[in-house]
Protein backbone atom coordinates (compact mmCIF):
# COMPACT_ATOMS: atom_id res chain seq x y z
CA UNK A 1 0.00 0.00 0.00
CA UNK A 2 1.27 3.48 -0.47
CA UNK A 3 2.36 6.37 1.74
CA UNK A 4 2.04 10.23 1.05
CA UNK A 5 5.88 10.06 0.74
CA UNK A 6 5.28 8.48 -2.58
CA UNK A 7 4.05 11.73 -3.98
CA UNK A 8 5.56 15.24 -4.57
CA UNK A 9 3.46 18.04 -5.06
CA UNK A 10 5.28 20.02 -7.80
CA UNK A 11 5.35 23.83 -8.21
CA UNK A 12 7.27 24.33 -11.22
CA UNK A 13 10.66 22.98 -10.81
CA UNK A 14 9.98 22.56 -6.69
CA UNK A 15 9.14 19.36 -5.44
CA UNK A 16 7.64 18.89 -1.81
CA UNK A 17 5.80 16.70 0.49
CA UNK A 18 2.02 16.91 -0.10
CA UNK A 19 1.03 18.22 2.94
CA UNK A 20 -0.69 21.51 3.51
CA UNK A 21 -1.74 22.59 6.64
CA UNK A 22 -4.56 24.78 6.32
CA UNK A 23 -4.85 28.80 7.32
CA UNK A 24 -6.28 28.65 10.96
CA UNK A 25 -7.11 32.02 12.09
CA UNK A 26 -7.06 33.52 14.69
CA UNK A 27 -3.47 32.63 15.19
CA UNK A 28 -4.61 28.79 15.76
CA UNK A 29 -2.36 28.15 12.50
CA UNK A 30 0.57 30.03 14.62
CA UNK A 31 3.81 31.02 12.61
CA UNK A 32 6.13 28.70 14.63
CA UNK A 33 3.30 25.62 12.86
CA UNK A 34 3.72 27.28 10.03
CA UNK A 35 7.44 26.77 9.98
CA UNK A 36 7.16 23.13 10.67
CA UNK A 37 5.36 22.43 7.94
CA UNK A 38 7.94 24.55 6.09
CA UNK A 39 10.44 22.47 7.63
CA UNK A 40 9.45 19.21 6.83
CA UNK A 41 9.45 19.64 3.14
CA UNK A 42 5.62 20.74 3.09
CA UNK A 43 3.35 23.51 2.91
CA UNK A 44 2.00 25.79 6.15
CA UNK A 45 -0.28 28.58 6.24
CA UNK A 46 -0.25 31.27 8.68
CA UNK A 47 -3.54 33.58 8.90
CA UNK A 48 -4.01 36.89 7.72
CA UNK A 49 -7.33 36.99 10.05
CA UNK A 50 -6.85 39.98 12.77
CA UNK A 51 -3.03 40.57 11.90
CA UNK A 52 -2.75 43.84 14.43
CA UNK A 53 -4.33 42.03 17.15
CA UNK A 54 -2.08 38.89 17.02
CA UNK A 55 1.00 41.41 16.24
CA UNK A 56 0.03 43.10 19.70
CA UNK A 57 0.48 39.54 21.04
CA UNK A 58 3.51 38.47 19.07
CA UNK A 59 5.34 41.80 19.22
CA UNK A 60 4.26 43.58 22.01
CA UNK A 61 2.89 46.26 19.61
CA UNK A 62 -0.15 48.68 20.70
CA UNK A 63 -2.50 48.61 17.52
CA UNK A 64 -5.72 47.87 19.29
CA UNK A 65 -5.13 49.97 22.31
CA UNK A 66 -4.22 52.77 20.09
CA UNK A 67 -7.26 51.85 17.79
CA UNK A 68 -9.85 51.68 20.85
CA UNK A 69 -8.51 54.85 22.36
CA UNK A 70 -9.29 56.54 18.94
CA UNK A 71 -12.70 55.88 18.61
CA UNK A 72 -13.50 55.14 21.86
CA UNK A 73 -16.62 57.91 21.95
CA UNK A 74 -18.26 55.90 19.48
CA UNK A 75 -18.60 52.78 21.55
CA UNK A 76 -22.58 53.23 22.46
CA UNK A 77 -23.10 54.04 18.83
CA UNK A 78 -25.00 51.08 16.79
CA UNK A 79 -23.70 52.43 13.70
CA UNK A 80 -20.26 51.76 13.19
CA UNK A 81 -18.96 53.33 10.14
CA UNK A 82 -16.58 56.10 11.35
CA UNK A 83 -14.54 53.04 12.89
CA UNK A 84 -11.51 52.73 9.92
CA UNK A 85 -8.86 50.91 9.80
CA UNK A 86 -5.39 53.15 9.15
CA UNK A 87 -4.23 51.33 6.04
CA UNK A 88 -0.59 52.27 6.89
CA UNK A 89 -0.64 50.82 10.02
CA UNK A 90 -2.45 47.71 8.86
CA UNK A 91 0.50 47.41 6.18
CA UNK A 92 2.80 47.76 9.01
CA UNK A 93 1.57 45.00 11.21
CA UNK A 94 0.96 42.51 7.93
CA UNK A 95 4.65 43.20 7.32
CA UNK A 96 5.82 42.44 10.99
CA UNK A 97 3.92 38.95 10.88
CA UNK A 98 4.95 38.01 7.50
CA UNK A 99 8.10 39.09 7.50
CA UNK A 100 9.37 37.76 11.17
CA UNK A 101 7.99 34.56 10.05
CA UNK A 102 9.85 34.18 6.31
CA UNK A 103 12.90 35.05 8.40
CA UNK A 104 12.53 32.48 10.81
CA UNK A 105 11.86 29.88 7.54
CA UNK A 106 14.22 27.06 7.42
CA UNK A 107 14.07 23.76 5.02
CA UNK A 108 12.76 23.24 1.69
CA UNK A 109 9.21 23.71 2.09
CA UNK A 110 6.85 27.11 1.63
CA UNK A 111 5.03 29.23 3.78
CA UNK A 112 1.65 30.90 2.66
CA UNK A 113 -0.82 32.77 4.27
CA UNK A 114 -4.43 32.48 4.76
CA UNK A 115 -6.65 35.46 3.49
CA UNK A 116 -10.29 35.43 4.73
CA UNK A 117 -11.83 37.60 2.43
CA UNK A 118 -15.28 37.45 4.53
CA UNK A 119 -12.77 40.26 6.79
CA UNK A 120 -14.14 43.40 5.41
CA UNK A 121 -12.74 45.43 7.52
CA UNK A 122 -15.48 48.36 6.91
CA UNK A 123 -13.82 49.10 3.76
CA UNK A 124 -13.46 45.72 1.63
CA UNK A 125 -11.40 46.79 -1.20
CA UNK A 126 -9.25 49.16 -0.15
CA UNK A 127 -7.99 46.85 3.56
CA UNK A 128 -8.27 43.58 1.14
CA UNK A 129 -5.68 45.35 -1.57
CA UNK A 130 -3.22 46.27 1.81
CA UNK A 131 -3.09 43.03 3.31
CA UNK A 132 -2.14 41.35 0.10
CA UNK A 133 -0.07 43.78 -0.96
CA UNK A 134 1.90 43.84 2.14
CA UNK A 135 2.39 40.00 2.71
CA UNK A 136 3.80 39.74 -1.01
CA UNK A 137 6.50 42.95 -0.08
CA UNK A 138 7.02 41.01 3.32
CA UNK A 139 8.37 37.92 1.51
CA UNK A 140 5.11 35.17 1.71
CA UNK A 141 5.59 32.69 -0.47
CA UNK A 142 1.87 32.18 -1.47
CA UNK A 143 -1.52 33.24 -0.86
CA UNK A 144 -4.48 31.39 -0.08
CA UNK A 145 -7.90 32.93 -0.87
CA UNK A 146 -10.38 31.77 1.13
CA UNK A 147 -14.01 32.59 3.06
CA UNK A 148 -15.82 34.54 1.10
CA UNK A 149 -14.29 34.74 -2.23
CA UNK A 150 -13.76 37.94 -3.84
CA UNK A 151 -13.49 37.30 -7.89
CA UNK A 152 -11.68 40.28 -8.68
CA UNK A 153 -8.67 39.90 -5.99
CA UNK A 154 -6.23 38.68 -8.57
CA UNK A 155 -7.11 42.44 -9.81
CA UNK A 156 -6.51 44.02 -6.90
CA UNK A 157 -2.86 42.63 -6.72
CA UNK A 158 -2.35 42.59 -10.51
CA UNK A 159 0.20 45.42 -10.30
CA UNK A 160 2.73 44.36 -7.67
CA UNK A 161 5.79 43.18 -8.82
CA UNK A 162 5.59 40.03 -7.61
CA UNK A 163 2.00 39.02 -9.01
CA UNK A 164 3.56 36.03 -10.93
CA UNK A 165 6.12 35.10 -9.16
CA UNK A 166 4.19 34.38 -5.67
CA UNK A 167 1.92 31.31 -5.51
CA UNK A 168 -1.92 32.00 -5.43
CA UNK A 169 -4.38 29.70 -4.72
CA UNK A 170 -8.06 29.91 -4.06
CA UNK A 171 -10.22 27.43 -2.22
CA UNK A 172 -13.66 26.70 -3.32
CA UNK A 173 -16.15 24.06 -2.52
CA UNK A 174 -18.09 23.58 -5.93
CA UNK A 175 -16.30 23.36 -9.73
CA UNK A 176 -19.40 26.62 -9.76
CA UNK A 177 -17.39 28.52 -7.54
CA UNK A 178 -14.01 27.83 -9.16
CA UNK A 179 -15.72 28.50 -12.97
CA UNK A 180 -16.63 32.24 -11.59
CA UNK A 181 -13.22 32.89 -10.24
CA UNK A 182 -11.57 31.54 -13.76
CA UNK A 183 -14.02 33.77 -15.59
CA UNK A 184 -13.56 37.13 -13.53
CA UNK A 185 -9.94 36.52 -13.27
CA UNK A 186 -9.07 35.65 -17.04
CA UNK A 187 -8.78 39.55 -17.63
CA UNK A 188 -5.38 39.43 -15.70
CA UNK A 189 -4.17 36.50 -17.72
CA UNK A 190 -3.13 34.15 -14.56
CA UNK A 191 -4.44 31.34 -13.53
CA UNK A 192 -4.62 29.86 -9.86
CA UNK A 193 -1.46 28.36 -9.05
CA UNK A 194 -3.52 25.73 -6.96
CA UNK A 195 -6.91 24.98 -6.12
CA UNK A 196 -8.04 23.57 -2.36
CA UNK A 197 -11.17 21.80 -2.30
CA UNK A 198 -13.19 22.20 0.78
CA UNK A 199 -15.60 19.79 1.06
CA UNK A 200 -18.37 19.50 3.97
CA UNK A 201 -16.39 18.12 6.51
CA UNK A 202 -13.96 20.89 7.31
CA UNK A 203 -13.22 23.14 10.36
CA UNK A 204 -13.72 26.93 10.14
CA UNK A 205 -16.49 28.54 7.69
CA UNK A 206 -18.08 26.16 5.37
CA UNK A 207 -18.57 27.04 2.20
CA UNK A 208 -22.33 25.05 1.75
CA UNK A 209 -25.77 25.49 3.35
CA UNK A 210 -27.97 23.62 5.23
CA UNK A 211 -27.55 20.75 3.11
CA UNK A 212 -23.75 20.21 3.34
CA UNK A 213 -24.07 16.26 4.98
CA UNK A 214 -25.49 15.78 1.21
CA UNK A 215 -22.48 17.04 -0.12
CA UNK A 216 -18.92 14.44 -0.73
CA UNK A 217 -15.39 16.13 -0.83
CA UNK A 218 -14.45 13.12 -2.82
CA UNK A 219 -17.35 13.62 -5.70
CA UNK A 220 -16.54 17.32 -5.64
CA UNK A 221 -12.65 16.70 -6.49
CA UNK A 222 -13.80 14.34 -9.31
CA UNK A 223 -16.43 16.71 -11.11
CA UNK A 224 -13.80 19.67 -10.88
CA UNK A 225 -10.27 17.20 -11.95
CA UNK A 226 -12.91 15.83 -15.00
CA UNK A 227 -13.68 19.30 -16.11
CA UNK A 228 -10.28 20.93 -15.70
CA UNK A 229 -9.25 18.09 -18.25
CA UNK A 230 -11.85 19.21 -20.51
CA UNK A 231 -10.93 22.11 -20.69
CA UNK A 232 -7.24 21.73 -20.65
CA UNK A 233 -6.04 23.17 -17.47
CA UNK A 234 -3.29 22.28 -15.34
CA UNK A 235 -3.86 23.44 -11.91
CA UNK A 236 -2.99 21.32 -9.09
CA UNK A 237 -5.79 20.08 -6.34
CA UNK A 238 -5.94 20.13 -2.98
CA UNK A 239 -8.82 18.53 -1.28
CA UNK A 240 -9.71 19.46 2.31
CA UNK A 241 -11.96 18.62 5.01
CA UNK A 242 -12.02 15.40 7.22
CA UNK A 243 -9.06 14.26 5.58
CA UNK A 244 -7.58 12.11 8.89
CA UNK A 245 -5.07 9.70 8.53
CA UNK A 246 -2.33 9.14 5.59
CA UNK A 247 -4.56 6.66 4.25
CA UNK A 248 -7.12 8.98 3.70
CA UNK A 249 -4.65 11.42 1.75
CA UNK A 250 -2.96 8.45 -0.40
CA UNK A 251 -6.96 7.68 -1.57
CA UNK A 252 -7.04 11.38 -3.03
CA UNK A 253 -3.53 11.56 -3.83
CA UNK A 254 -4.32 7.97 -6.37
CA UNK A 255 -7.37 9.79 -7.86
CA UNK A 256 -5.48 12.69 -8.87
CA UNK A 257 -5.06 15.37 -6.47
CA UNK A 258 -1.66 17.23 -6.08
CA UNK A 259 -1.75 17.57 -2.35
CA UNK A 260 -3.86 17.62 0.97
CA UNK A 261 -4.64 20.27 3.20
CA UNK A 262 -5.36 19.14 6.76
CA UNK A 263 -5.96 21.34 9.93
CA UNK A 264 -7.61 19.57 12.67
CA UNK A 265 -4.99 17.06 13.44
CA UNK A 266 -2.95 19.83 14.53
CA UNK A 267 -4.71 21.83 16.58
CA UNK A 268 -3.50 19.89 19.40
CA UNK A 269 0.27 20.11 18.71
CA UNK A 270 2.38 22.48 20.27
CA UNK A 271 2.96 24.48 17.91
CA UNK A 272 -0.67 25.47 17.49
CA UNK A 273 -1.88 28.16 19.08
CA UNK A 274 -4.64 26.93 20.73
CA UNK A 275 -4.24 27.42 24.61
CA UNK A 276 -3.45 23.53 26.22
CA UNK A 277 -7.09 23.74 28.53
CA UNK A 278 -9.02 24.01 25.07
CA UNK A 279 -7.08 21.52 23.21
CA UNK A 280 -8.01 19.26 26.06
CA UNK A 281 -11.74 20.27 24.91
CA UNK A 282 -10.88 18.98 21.69
CA UNK A 283 -9.04 15.76 23.15
CA UNK A 284 -12.55 15.09 24.55
CA UNK A 285 -14.99 15.63 22.07
CA UNK A 286 -17.55 13.37 21.35
CA UNK A 287 -19.21 13.23 17.90
CA UNK A 288 -21.96 14.64 19.69
CA UNK A 289 -20.47 17.43 21.04
CA UNK A 290 -19.58 19.10 17.59
CA UNK A 291 -22.39 20.82 16.04
CA UNK A 292 -22.34 23.09 12.63
CA UNK A 293 -24.70 26.44 13.49
CA UNK A 294 -25.21 30.05 12.42
CA UNK A 295 -23.46 32.28 15.00
CA UNK A 296 -20.78 33.43 12.44
CA UNK A 297 -22.09 36.93 11.84
CA UNK A 298 -20.44 36.14 8.14
CA UNK A 299 -23.47 34.15 7.25
CA UNK A 300 -21.94 31.21 6.87
CA UNK A 301 -22.14 28.01 8.17
CA UNK A 302 -19.35 27.18 11.48
CA UNK A 303 -18.69 23.79 12.98
CA UNK A 304 -17.89 23.70 16.44
CA UNK A 305 -17.55 22.62 19.54
CA UNK A 306 -20.99 23.35 21.53
CA UNK A 307 -19.23 23.91 24.47
CA UNK A 308 -17.76 26.88 23.36
CA UNK A 309 -17.67 29.94 25.58
CA UNK A 310 -18.72 31.87 22.27
CA UNK A 311 -22.43 30.43 22.28
CA UNK A 312 -24.62 32.55 23.84
CA UNK A 313 -22.37 34.42 25.20
CA UNK A 314 -23.69 38.63 25.06
CA UNK A 315 -20.69 40.48 24.96
CA UNK A 316 -20.81 43.89 23.87
CA UNK A 317 -19.79 44.36 20.22
CA UNK A 318 -16.05 45.13 20.39
CA UNK A 319 -15.64 46.75 16.87
CA UNK A 320 -14.00 50.45 18.14
CA UNK A 321 -10.79 47.66 19.10
CA UNK A 322 -11.84 45.34 16.39
CA UNK A 323 -14.23 45.64 13.63
CA UNK A 324 -12.51 43.27 11.46
CA UNK A 325 -16.06 41.73 10.07
CA UNK A 326 -17.99 45.66 9.42
CA UNK A 327 -19.32 45.42 5.78
CA UNK A 328 -18.81 48.41 3.45
CA UNK A 329 -21.54 50.38 5.99
CA UNK A 330 -19.96 49.89 9.32
CA UNK A 331 -22.06 46.90 9.89
CA UNK A 332 -22.60 43.41 11.57
CA UNK A 333 -25.03 41.00 11.88
CA UNK A 334 -23.71 40.68 15.74
CA UNK A 335 -24.53 44.47 16.43
CA UNK A 336 -28.67 44.01 15.22
CA UNK A 337 -28.63 40.97 17.34
CA UNK A 338 -26.67 42.26 20.10
CA UNK A 339 -28.61 45.65 20.43
CA UNK A 340 -32.12 43.35 19.85
CA UNK A 341 -31.57 41.67 23.51
CA UNK A 342 -30.48 45.00 24.68
CA UNK A 343 -33.80 46.52 24.13
CA UNK A 344 -35.51 43.43 24.90
CA UNK A 345 -34.22 43.80 28.49
CA UNK A 346 -34.19 47.67 29.68
CA UNK A 347 -33.78 47.21 33.08
CA UNK A 348 -30.01 46.20 32.33
CA UNK A 349 -29.11 42.82 32.98
CA UNK A 350 -26.53 41.07 31.51
CA UNK A 351 -27.51 39.61 27.98
CA UNK A 352 -27.24 36.77 26.22
CA UNK A 353 -27.36 36.28 22.52
CA UNK A 354 -28.05 33.57 20.99
CA UNK A 355 -28.16 33.61 17.03
CA UNK A 356 -25.23 35.71 16.63
CA UNK A 357 -21.78 35.95 18.18
CA UNK A 358 -19.01 38.33 18.68
CA UNK A 359 -16.55 36.60 16.47
CA UNK A 360 -13.51 39.28 16.22
CA UNK A 361 -13.69 38.96 20.46
CA UNK A 362 -14.43 35.10 20.69
CA UNK A 363 -11.53 34.42 18.06
CA UNK A 364 -8.90 36.82 19.47
CA UNK A 365 -9.89 34.72 22.98
CA UNK A 366 -9.89 31.49 21.57
CA UNK A 367 -13.37 31.08 23.11
CA UNK A 368 -14.50 29.52 19.35
CA UNK A 369 -13.45 26.40 19.34
CA UNK A 370 -13.83 25.50 15.48
CA UNK A 371 -12.90 22.11 14.67
CA UNK A 372 -13.27 19.69 11.99
CA UNK A 373 -16.41 16.67 11.69
CA UNK A 374 -13.64 14.36 13.21
CA UNK A 375 -12.13 16.08 16.05
CA UNK A 376 -13.86 13.90 17.85
CA UNK A 377 -11.53 11.04 16.52
CA UNK A 378 -8.43 13.31 18.49
CA UNK A 379 -8.54 10.87 21.18
CA UNK A 380 -7.64 8.02 19.15
CA UNK A 381 -4.06 10.30 18.57
CA UNK A 382 -2.70 10.56 21.28
CA UNK A 383 -2.03 9.07 24.80
CA UNK A 384 -4.38 9.58 28.25
CA UNK A 385 -2.34 10.36 31.22
CA UNK A 386 -3.99 9.04 34.94
CA UNK A 387 -5.63 12.30 35.45
CA UNK A 388 -7.21 12.11 32.23
CA UNK A 389 -5.18 14.33 30.44
CA UNK A 390 -4.01 14.14 27.10
CA UNK A 391 -0.68 14.47 25.48
CA UNK A 392 -0.09 17.40 23.61
CA UNK A 393 1.37 16.27 20.21
CA UNK A 394 4.32 17.90 18.41
CA UNK A 395 3.67 19.34 14.42
CA UNK A 396 6.53 17.26 13.30
CA UNK A 397 4.86 14.27 14.91
CA UNK A 398 1.53 14.80 13.46
CA UNK A 399 3.38 15.08 9.78
CA UNK A 400 5.03 12.35 10.07
CA UNK A 401 1.81 10.08 10.51
CA UNK A 402 0.67 12.06 7.25
CA UNK A 403 3.51 11.26 5.27
CA UNK A 404 4.25 7.39 6.58
CA UNK A 405 1.44 5.85 8.23
CA UNK A 406 -0.58 2.94 5.90
CA UNK A 407 -3.73 0.87 6.45
CA UNK A 408 -5.42 3.72 7.63
CA UNK A 409 -3.23 3.46 10.92
CA UNK A 410 -2.43 6.39 13.34
CA UNK A 411 0.48 6.68 15.33
CA UNK A 412 0.74 7.16 19.49
CA UNK A 413 3.64 9.79 20.52
CA UNK A 414 6.67 7.63 22.00
C1 LIG B 1 -9.45 25.60 14.25
C2 LIG B 1 -9.66 25.82 12.78
C3 LIG B 1 -9.66 27.11 12.25
C4 LIG B 1 -9.80 27.32 10.89
N1 LIG B 1 -9.73 28.60 10.39
C5 LIG B 1 -9.75 28.80 9.06
C6 LIG B 1 -9.53 30.09 8.53
O1 LIG B 1 -9.32 31.06 9.25
N2 LIG B 1 -9.57 30.24 7.17
C7 LIG B 1 -9.79 29.16 6.34
O2 LIG B 1 -9.80 29.34 5.12
N3 LIG B 1 -9.98 27.93 6.81
C8 LIG B 1 -9.95 27.72 8.15
N4 LIG B 1 -10.09 26.44 8.63
C9 LIG B 1 -10.20 25.32 7.66
C10 LIG B 1 -8.84 24.63 7.45
O3 LIG B 1 -7.88 25.49 6.92
C11 LIG B 1 -8.91 23.36 6.59
O4 LIG B 1 -9.19 23.63 5.24
C12 LIG B 1 -9.91 22.32 7.04
O5 LIG B 1 -10.19 22.39 8.41
C13 LIG B 1 -9.35 20.93 6.71
O6 LIG B 1 -10.15 19.92 7.24
P1 LIG B 1 -9.71 19.11 8.55
O7 LIG B 1 -9.69 20.08 9.66
O8 LIG B 1 -10.76 18.05 8.67
O9 LIG B 1 -8.34 18.52 8.30
C14 LIG B 1 -9.98 26.22 10.01
C15 LIG B 1 -10.00 24.92 10.54
C16 LIG B 1 -9.83 24.71 11.89
C17 LIG B 1 -9.84 23.30 12.45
Amino acid sequence: MKRVDDFRLQFGKQELVPIMIGGMGVDISTAELSLEAARLGGIGHISDAMVPTVSDRRFKTKYVKNKLQQYKFNVENPDKSVVQFDLGLLAEATALHVGRTMEAKRGPGMVFINCMEKLTMNAPRETLRVRLSAALDAGIDGITLAAGLHLGSFALIEDHPRFRDAKLGIIVSSLRALQLFLKKSARTGRLPDYVVVEGPLAGGHLGFGEDWAQFDLAAIVVEIRDWLAAEQLDIPLIPAGGIFTGSDAVNFLEAGAAAVQVATRFTVTRECGLPEDVQQEYFKASEGDIEVNHISPTGYLMRMLKGSPAIGNGIRPNCEAYGYLLDAKGHCQYIDAYNREVALHPEGAKVRVWDKTCLCTHMRNFDLWTCGHYAYRLKDTSRKDDSGRYEILTAEHVFHDYRFSTDNRIALPE
